[in-house]
């Protein structure tokens, strides 16, 4: 039974490839681990200072968190800007970060490029607020994919640097949680390897589009002119169509277009209607849960509520304690 903890940026809807890279696995931990699953809000301002609707992000990450089955009775689910205690500790950590080593952050690097415009200090500190969401929790294991190894691993140095500094043994040294099997990653209808919100949708299936969008978006996936020898590798777009048929259809599908593809008959767009109603009836389930979640504002505020008193509990003792290592006491 390990503390876990992770969250996720309320911005956008969640995707195929959110689903199954994060939200299933974070369904499955909360089994048998003391989870803690929180929407970073705070950390969204960082790239959306003025977001129009901030709430209604949220809230929309909650619907879509529940109605994939996390369940607040056995994790703990909260909203970051609920924990005013994860602040503090970034402020306290930020006393010990150095400027230099924020710098040199490859996805800082990366968002300085994006939005140059609006380098702010937010964005430099970023690891210092999500080393602070783990190490509030004292958390032992972060489940997070490839592009979050870098910022777990400057987690790691300000909860060492934490300890060594103020000589205690007080943090444990979070690391990655290990999902045993290979994650799986969903590929994108655009051709590119990884289904992303981030082009404007058209590479991504959302949990929240509807049937007839469903269709659409993967009548108009990238193809080829078809197949020109059945031994060569398949252009990525086709490859990764067959990737989310063998997802979502099921072997008996895959194995059928597969022949019509070896034979040179296939026709794209028949696989692409099954595939379509492939991911239909997979996402049915979801809407259905999601549209009775977001009317229901009794249930989201008793969820939110359980959330903020559970993950208060826990990091008030964390910080309670480490006011008292700093050296800030009471008269
Ligand atoms: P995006 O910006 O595309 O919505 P994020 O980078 O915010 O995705 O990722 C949120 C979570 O979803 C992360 O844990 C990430 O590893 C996972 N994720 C995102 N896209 C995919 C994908 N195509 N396949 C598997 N996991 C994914
Ligand atoms: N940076 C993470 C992402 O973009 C989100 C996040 C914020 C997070 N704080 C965290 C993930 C703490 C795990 C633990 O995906």
């Amino acid at each position: 039974m390990a503390l876990v903890v992770s969250g996720i940026r309320p911005t956008g809807n969640l995707h195929l490839g959110n689903y199954f890279g994060a939200i299933r696995n974070f369904v499955k931990m909360q089994e048998e681990n003391n989870c803690f699953f929180f929407i970073a809000d705070y950390h969204s301002l960082t790239t959306h200072p003025t977001p129009a609707d901030l709430h209604g992000n949220v809230k929309t990450v909650l619907v879509e968190f529940l109605a994939c089955g996390l369940n607040p009775e056995k994790a703990t689910l909260y909203i970051q800007s609920d924990l005013p205690e994860t602040a503090e500790l970034y402020l306290l950590l930020n006393m010990n970060a150095y400027i230099g080593e924020l710098e040199r952050c490859t996805s800082f690097k990366e968002k300085i490029r994006n939005q140059p415009q609006n380098v702010n200090v937010g964005l430099l500190t970023y690891p210092t607020l999500m080393a602070a969401d783990i190490i509030i929790h004292k958390a032992q294991q972060v489940p997070v994919g490839k592009d979050q190894e870098q910022h777990l691993e400057m987690a790691r140095t300000f909860a060492n640097r934490f300890n060594r500094l103020y000589k205690v043994n007080f943090f444990p040294e979070p690391v990655a949680y290990n999902f045993g099997e290979e994650l799986i990653k969903i590929p994108g209808l655009d051709g590119s390897p990884k289904m992303s919100k981030s082009d404007n949708g058209s590479s991504a299936i959302f949990l929240a589009d509807s049937p007839e969008m469903i269709r659409k978006k993967v009548m108009r996936a990238v193809t080829d002119s078809g197949p020109v020898d059945p031994d060569q590798p398949r252009s990525q777009g086709v490859e990764n169509l067959f990737t989310l048929l063998a997802y979502f259809s099921g072997n008996e599908a895959l194995e059928h277009f597969e022949s019509l593809y070896r034979s040179g008959s296939i026709r794209y767009g028949d696989l692409k209607k099954q595939l379509a109603e492939d991911i239909i009836r997979f996402t049915s389930p979801f809407r259905e849960k999601m549209a009775a979640l977001d009317s229901d504002h009794e249930y989201l505020k008793k969820v939110t509520n359980l959330g903020a008193e559970k993950a208060r509990e826990s990091a008030g003792k964390t910080i309670r304690e480490i006011r008292d290592i700093i050296g800030f006491k009471p008269f």
